[in-house]
């Protein structure tokens, strides 16, 4: 598969066209941002972590009948990919309260969810990726009706299946954001699942394994990234 020109740079990853209209190759960087680009450092080894980290949760979901971008890994920072039409929302759930819900109740973090919360978010780091309602993706022409719901389903089936993941190596899945894109007629899972788009507490301490460590300075950010592979078994 030849790569071929750079379609687009973003905060942590770079897209790439192939000699195949409908394939793109994902370089993931060390380049790590927070609060939307506004801080931004160069994390070595964050990129092949977060590369292998994403190609071992993608096989994961495509077996248990998620269908995702994620064709094959190329390189050690490198993966192909199917060219999505991407919905430019962010969709987010929760198990436990932390991060802009925290903030927006004024509660503080740990709470533990009676019940998982889906959240919408429009992708604009220019306005900071304000949180919407399923009426706003239609009345934009974001997504369709069963555009929407076909996101809220897969969401949060991809939440049943890594808490339990997660769980079996002692890790909370505190939160997690995924993206969506139009493929033939069908919406796919696309960009990353990696600790970069998460967040994950050490199931006893409730020490964070997560980008949390990076926007609260809290160091170790590889490194606990890498904890969190080898504790689910990930090679990287
Ligand atoms: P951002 O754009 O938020 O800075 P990244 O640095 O992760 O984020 O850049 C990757 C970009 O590629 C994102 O904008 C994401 O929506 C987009 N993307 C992810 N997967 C695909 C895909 N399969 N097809 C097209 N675009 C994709
Ligand atoms: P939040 O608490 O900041 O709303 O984020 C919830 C989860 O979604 C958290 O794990 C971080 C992730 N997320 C991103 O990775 N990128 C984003 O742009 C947003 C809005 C959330
Ligand atoms: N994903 C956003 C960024 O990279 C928000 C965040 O992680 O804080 O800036």
């Amino acid at each position: 598969m030849d790569k071929r020109a750079e379609l687009y740079r973003g905060k942590a990853k770079t897209v790439f066209a192939t000699d195949d209209p409908t394939r793109l190759v994902i370089e993931y960087r060390d380049d790590t941002s927070a609060f939307d680009g506004a801080k931004v450092a160069q994390l070595a080894g964050k990129g092949e972590t977060n590369n292998r980290f994403n190609a071992a949760v993608m096989q994961r979901l495509a077996a248990e009948g998620v269908e995702t971008h994620f064709e094959k890994l190329l390189g050690p920072t490198t993966s192909l990919v199917k060219k999505l039409d991407m919905v430019p929302v962010e969709c987010v759930v929760r198990n436990r309260l932390a991060g802009s819900l925290a903030k927006r109740l004024g509660r503080d973090e740990g709470e533990e969810l009676k019940q998982p919360v889906f959240e919408f978010f429009y992708k604009s780091d220019a306005l900071h990726d304000p949180f919407i309602n399923d009426d706003h993706v239609r009345a934009f022409g974001w997504a369709t009706n069963l555009e929407v719901e076909v996101m809220r389903t897969i969401t949060l089936r991809v939440n049943t299946l890594l808490k339990e993941a997660f769980a079996h190596a002692g890790i909370l899945l505190v939160d997690f954001k995924l993206e969506f894109g139009r493929f033939e007629g069908r919406l796919l899972l696309g960009d990353e699942f990696s600790p970069d788009g998460c967040r994950l507490w050490d199931a006893k301490t409730l020490e964070k394994l997560d980008k949390d460590r990076f926007r609260r300075d809290l160091g170790g950010v590889v490194e606990a990234y890498q904890e969190v592979a080898r504790r689910l078994g990930v090679a990287l």
